[in-house]
Protein backbone atom coordinates (compact mmCIF):
# COMPACT_ATOMS: atom_id res chain seq x y z
CA UNK A 1 0.00 0.00 0.00
CA UNK A 2 1.29 3.37 -0.64
CA UNK A 3 2.99 5.31 2.05
CA UNK A 4 0.30 8.21 1.88
CA UNK A 5 -2.85 5.75 1.58
CA UNK A 6 -1.57 4.53 5.18
CA UNK A 7 -1.22 8.03 6.65
CA UNK A 8 -4.04 9.36 5.34
CA UNK A 9 -6.38 6.07 6.50
CA UNK A 10 -5.21 7.23 9.95
CA UNK A 11 -5.37 10.50 10.34
CA UNK A 12 -9.51 10.05 8.60
CA UNK A 13 -9.85 7.38 11.32
CA UNK A 14 -8.34 9.81 13.94
CA UNK A 15 -11.14 12.33 12.19
CA UNK A 16 -14.35 10.15 12.72
CA UNK A 17 -13.63 8.77 16.00
CA UNK A 18 -16.90 10.68 17.62
CA UNK A 19 -18.90 10.23 14.50
CA UNK A 20 -22.03 9.19 14.43
CA UNK A 21 -22.09 5.03 14.23
CA UNK A 22 -22.81 4.77 10.56
CA UNK A 23 -20.63 7.42 9.29
CA UNK A 24 -17.69 6.47 10.81
CA UNK A 25 -14.06 5.05 10.46
CA UNK A 26 -15.54 1.61 10.05
CA UNK A 27 -18.45 2.69 7.53
CA UNK A 28 -15.27 4.06 5.91
CA UNK A 29 -13.52 0.72 5.94
CA UNK A 30 -16.31 -0.96 4.58
CA UNK A 31 -16.65 1.09 1.48
CA UNK A 32 -12.63 1.27 1.03
CA UNK A 33 -13.15 -2.43 0.58
CA UNK A 34 -16.44 -2.51 -1.02
CA UNK A 35 -14.46 -0.39 -3.33
CA UNK A 36 -11.28 -2.74 -3.72
CA UNK A 37 -13.39 -5.44 -4.24
CA UNK A 38 -15.69 -4.12 -7.43
CA UNK A 39 -12.32 -3.13 -8.30
CA UNK A 40 -10.72 -5.69 -8.38
CA UNK A 41 -13.38 -7.45 -10.60
CA UNK A 42 -14.08 -4.49 -13.40
CA UNK A 43 -10.13 -3.94 -13.79
CA UNK A 44 -11.21 -0.02 -14.48
CA UNK A 45 -10.65 3.17 -12.96
CA UNK A 46 -7.11 4.53 -11.07
CA UNK A 47 -6.36 2.92 -8.00
CA UNK A 48 -5.19 6.05 -6.06
CA UNK A 49 -7.64 8.02 -7.09
CA UNK A 50 -9.94 5.09 -5.94
CA UNK A 51 -8.52 4.75 -2.59
CA UNK A 52 -8.11 8.52 -1.64
CA UNK A 53 -11.77 9.06 -2.58
CA UNK A 54 -13.21 6.03 -0.67
CA UNK A 55 -11.16 7.22 2.54
CA UNK A 56 -11.99 10.87 2.61
CA UNK A 57 -15.57 10.72 0.99
CA UNK A 58 -17.28 11.07 4.60
CA UNK A 59 -14.70 12.85 6.13
CA UNK A 60 -17.39 16.10 7.13
CA UNK A 61 -20.29 15.75 5.88
CA UNK A 62 -22.91 18.95 5.54
CA UNK A 63 -25.31 17.18 7.45
CA UNK A 64 -23.00 16.68 10.64
CA UNK A 65 -21.69 20.13 9.75
CA UNK A 66 -25.09 22.60 10.18
CA UNK A 67 -25.42 22.18 6.72
CA UNK A 68 -21.64 23.56 5.62
CA UNK A 69 -21.45 21.94 1.89
CA UNK A 70 -18.25 23.39 1.52
CA UNK A 71 -16.19 22.00 4.68
CA UNK A 72 -15.80 18.41 3.19
CA UNK A 73 -13.84 19.19 0.05
CA UNK A 74 -11.91 21.57 2.08
CA UNK A 75 -10.76 19.31 4.69
CA UNK A 76 -9.96 16.28 2.11
CA UNK A 77 -7.88 18.82 0.57
CA UNK A 78 -6.04 20.10 3.83
CA UNK A 79 -5.29 16.19 4.31
CA UNK A 80 -4.34 15.41 0.56
CA UNK A 81 -2.00 18.28 0.26
CA UNK A 82 -0.55 17.62 3.84
CA UNK A 83 0.45 14.27 2.39
CA UNK A 84 1.89 15.62 -1.10
CA UNK A 85 -0.96 14.20 -3.26
CA UNK A 86 -0.10 15.11 -6.66
CA UNK A 87 -2.43 18.09 -7.68
CA UNK A 88 -4.18 16.41 -10.63
CA UNK A 89 -5.09 13.51 -8.24
CA UNK A 90 -6.46 16.05 -5.73
CA UNK A 91 -8.58 17.84 -8.17
CA UNK A 92 -9.94 14.25 -9.69
CA UNK A 93 -10.95 13.27 -5.78
CA UNK A 94 -12.24 16.35 -5.11
CA UNK A 95 -15.04 16.20 -7.78
CA UNK A 96 -15.45 12.96 -6.56
CA UNK A 97 -16.23 13.49 -3.15
CA UNK A 98 -18.53 16.76 -4.13
CA UNK A 99 -20.58 14.55 -6.52
CA UNK A 100 -20.73 11.39 -5.22
CA UNK A 101 -23.38 11.80 -2.56
CA UNK A 102 -26.92 10.84 -2.48
CA UNK A 103 -28.42 14.20 -2.07
CA UNK A 104 -26.07 15.81 -5.00
CA UNK A 105 -28.25 13.49 -8.01
CA UNK A 106 -31.03 15.93 -7.30
CA UNK A 107 -28.98 19.10 -8.62
CA UNK A 108 -26.61 16.65 -10.69
CA UNK A 109 -23.27 18.61 -12.16
CA UNK A 110 -22.93 16.40 -14.73
CA UNK A 111 -19.55 14.99 -13.71
CA UNK A 112 -19.21 11.71 -13.97
CA UNK A 113 -15.93 9.31 -13.60
CA UNK A 114 -15.15 5.25 -13.32
CA UNK A 115 -13.64 6.13 -10.03
CA UNK A 116 -16.84 7.99 -9.17
CA UNK A 117 -19.14 5.33 -10.17
CA UNK A 118 -17.20 2.35 -7.87
CA UNK A 119 -16.85 4.58 -4.67
CA UNK A 120 -20.22 5.50 -5.01
CA UNK A 121 -21.72 1.89 -5.59
CA UNK A 122 -19.73 0.72 -2.82
CA UNK A 123 -20.76 3.73 -0.72
CA UNK A 124 -24.57 2.42 -2.09
CA UNK A 125 -23.59 -1.26 -0.97
CA UNK A 126 -22.93 0.08 2.27
CA UNK A 127 -26.26 1.38 3.07
CA UNK A 128 -28.05 -1.75 1.86
CA UNK A 129 -28.16 -4.85 3.28
CA UNK A 130 -28.71 -5.67 7.08
CA UNK A 131 -25.55 -3.23 7.30
CA UNK A 132 -27.97 -0.64 5.73
CA UNK A 133 -30.47 -1.89 7.85
CA UNK A 134 -28.59 -1.33 11.24
CA UNK A 135 -27.06 1.98 9.93
CA UNK A 136 -30.61 4.20 9.09
CA UNK A 137 -31.95 3.13 12.45
CA UNK A 138 -28.89 4.18 13.93
CA UNK A 139 -29.19 7.18 12.20
CA UNK A 140 -32.93 7.93 13.18
CA UNK A 141 -31.58 7.35 16.74
CA UNK A 142 -29.02 9.86 16.51
CA UNK A 143 -31.79 12.09 15.07
CA UNK A 144 -34.49 11.26 17.83
CA UNK A 145 -37.07 10.22 15.10
CA UNK A 146 -39.90 7.98 15.65
CA UNK A 147 -39.24 4.44 13.92
CA UNK A 148 -42.37 4.46 11.91
CA UNK A 149 -45.57 6.59 12.01
CA UNK A 150 -49.26 4.70 11.07
CA UNK A 151 -50.72 8.08 10.09
CA UNK A 152 -47.77 9.34 8.03
CA UNK A 153 -46.66 8.39 4.34
CA UNK A 154 -43.24 8.11 2.92
CA UNK A 155 -42.41 11.72 0.53
CA UNK A 156 -42.07 11.59 -3.08
CA UNK A 157 -38.53 13.32 -2.78
CA UNK A 158 -37.79 15.78 -5.65
CA UNK A 159 -35.00 18.27 -4.81
CA UNK A 160 -32.11 18.41 -2.54
CA UNK A 161 -33.62 20.83 -0.20
CA UNK A 162 -36.60 18.47 0.46
CA UNK A 163 -34.03 15.39 0.75
CA UNK A 164 -32.11 17.47 3.68
CA UNK A 165 -35.11 18.74 5.41
CA UNK A 166 -37.32 15.39 5.61
CA UNK A 167 -37.13 14.60 9.14
CA UNK A 168 -39.69 11.81 8.70
CA UNK A 169 -39.99 8.15 10.68
CA UNK A 170 -36.67 5.97 9.61
CA UNK A 171 -38.63 3.60 7.92
CA UNK A 172 -39.89 5.69 5.43
CA UNK A 173 -36.05 6.56 4.61
CA UNK A 174 -36.18 2.48 3.18
CA UNK A 175 -38.98 3.91 0.96
CA UNK A 176 -37.48 7.07 -0.15
CA UNK A 177 -33.88 6.09 -0.79
CA UNK A 178 -32.88 2.38 0.24
CA UNK A 179 -35.67 0.55 -2.05
CA UNK A 180 -34.26 2.87 -5.02
CA UNK A 181 -30.70 2.15 -4.52
CA UNK A 182 -30.00 -0.74 -6.65
CA UNK A 183 -31.14 0.68 -9.49
CA UNK A 184 -28.59 3.25 -9.26
CA UNK A 185 -25.73 0.80 -9.15
CA UNK A 186 -23.39 1.87 -12.13
CA UNK A 187 -21.08 -1.13 -12.29
CA UNK A 188 -21.64 -4.72 -13.15
CA UNK A 189 -20.02 -6.02 -9.89
CA UNK A 190 -22.08 -3.28 -7.60
CA UNK A 191 -25.12 -4.17 -9.08
CA UNK A 192 -24.38 -8.23 -8.48
CA UNK A 193 -23.39 -7.08 -5.01
CA UNK A 194 -26.90 -5.18 -4.50
CA UNK A 195 -28.94 -8.29 -5.58
CA UNK A 196 -29.03 -10.16 -2.15
CA UNK A 197 -28.77 -7.01 -0.02
CA UNK A 198 -31.48 -5.23 -1.38
CA UNK A 199 -33.85 -8.52 -1.20
CA UNK A 200 -32.68 -8.74 2.39
CA UNK A 201 -33.74 -5.07 2.46
CA UNK A 202 -37.53 -5.94 1.24
CA UNK A 203 -38.07 -8.88 3.32
CA UNK A 204 -36.90 -6.65 6.59
CA UNK A 205 -39.38 -3.86 5.39
CA UNK A 206 -42.72 -6.93 5.18
CA UNK A 207 -42.05 -8.10 8.22
CA UNK A 208 -41.68 -4.78 9.94
CA UNK A 209 -45.01 -3.96 8.48
CA UNK A 210 -46.30 -7.27 9.41
CA UNK A 211 -45.00 -7.11 12.71
CA UNK A 212 -46.30 -3.66 13.90
CA UNK A 213 -49.98 -5.11 12.01
CA UNK A 214 -49.95 -1.53 9.56
CA UNK A 215 -50.33 -1.86 5.88
CA UNK A 216 -47.02 -1.57 3.93
CA UNK A 217 -47.18 2.04 2.14
CA UNK A 218 -46.94 1.09 -1.69
CA UNK A 219 -44.71 4.20 -2.69
P1 LIG B 1 -25.35 10.84 1.16
O1 LIG B 1 -24.32 11.12 2.25
O2 LIG B 1 -24.85 9.91 0.10
O3 LIG B 1 -26.03 12.07 0.62
P2 LIG B 1 -27.04 10.19 3.23
O4 LIG B 1 -26.02 10.73 4.17
O5 LIG B 1 -28.33 10.88 3.14
O6 LIG B 1 -26.46 10.02 1.81
O7 LIG B 1 -27.25 8.73 3.63
C1 LIG B 1 -26.20 7.94 4.11
C2 LIG B 1 -26.75 6.99 5.13
O8 LIG B 1 -27.19 7.72 6.28
C3 LIG B 1 -28.01 6.27 4.67
O9 LIG B 1 -27.72 5.16 3.90
C4 LIG B 1 -28.65 5.92 5.99
O10 LIG B 1 -27.99 4.83 6.58
C5 LIG B 1 -28.37 7.16 6.79
N1 LIG B 1 -29.46 8.14 6.64
C6 LIG B 1 -29.45 9.30 5.99
N2 LIG B 1 -30.65 9.94 6.07
C7 LIG B 1 -31.43 9.12 6.80
C8 LIG B 1 -32.78 9.18 7.28
N3 LIG B 1 -33.58 10.20 6.98
N4 LIG B 1 -33.25 8.13 7.99
C9 LIG B 1 -32.45 7.08 8.29
N5 LIG B 1 -31.18 6.97 7.88
C10 LIG B 1 -30.67 7.96 7.16
NI1 LIG C 1 -20.45 7.05 2.90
Amino acid sequence: MDKSIKNIAETVQQMLKNAEGGHDWLHINRVYKNAMQIYNKEKKGDLYILQLAALLHDIADAKFNNGDEAIASELALKVMLGNSVPENVINEVIKIIENMSYRSRYDNSGFTSIEMDIVRDADMLDALGAIGIARAFNYGGFKNRPLYDPEGKPQKITSKDQYIRNDGPTIHHFFEKLIKLKDLMQTETGKEMAKERHEYLVTFINQFYDDIGEDKPDI
